[in-house]
């Protein structure tokens, strides 16, 4: 089954959403394989922003989630990386749809509550680079019957 990395940002953990962030893809219907609470080494917030070295707000980035401890997360489910990215909204949280979270939870780009693995390459690095195997739990719901 599909799996994706989400991480609630420190600005998150901060205001107090891990549980509504964490409720929202429960009630979806996605399967929760791993978490934990986490303050990121700056060599591991390089690797993970390793995409965006280059970019000029590449020391912000690095410097802000390492700011605070993050919920780093793995979920499971039927296309759960597009739909992740969906339930997360645009990247800037000014044009991100009400009812996603960054539309409802957030205000500025710098600041937008939570990550989420932007392709099946990704989520298989950045679930690598978080989560040992042995940290992911393998089971079984009942309730999967009733939403595949
Ligand atoms: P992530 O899930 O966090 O990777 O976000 P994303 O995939 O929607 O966006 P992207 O990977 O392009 O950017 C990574 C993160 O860099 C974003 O989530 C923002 O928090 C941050 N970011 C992007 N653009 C800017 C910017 O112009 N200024 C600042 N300060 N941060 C930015
Ligand atoms: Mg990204």
């Amino acid at each position: 089954m599909e799996k994706t990395f989400l991480m609630v940002k420190p600005d998150g953990v901060q205001r107090n959403v891990i549980g509504e962030i964490v409720a929202r893809f429960e009630k979806k219907g996605y399967h929760l394989v791993g978490a934990k609470l986490m303050q990121i080494p700056t060599e591991l917030a390089e690797e993970h922003y390793g995409e965006h070295k280059e970019r000029p707000f590449f020391g912000e980035l690095v410097e802000f989630i390492t700011s605070g401890p993050v919920f780093a997360m793995v979920w499971e489910g039927e296309n759960v990386i597009l739909t992740a990215r969906q339930m997360m909204g645009a990247t800037n949280p000014k044009d991100a749809a009400s009812g996603t979270i960054r539309g409802d939870f957030a205000v500025t780009v710098g600041k937008n509550m939570i990550h989420g693995s932007d392709s099946a390459e990704s989520a298989e690095r950045e679930i690598g680079l978080f989560f040992k195997e042995e940290e992911l739990v393998s089971y079984e719901k009942t309730m999967n019957n009733w939403v595949n």
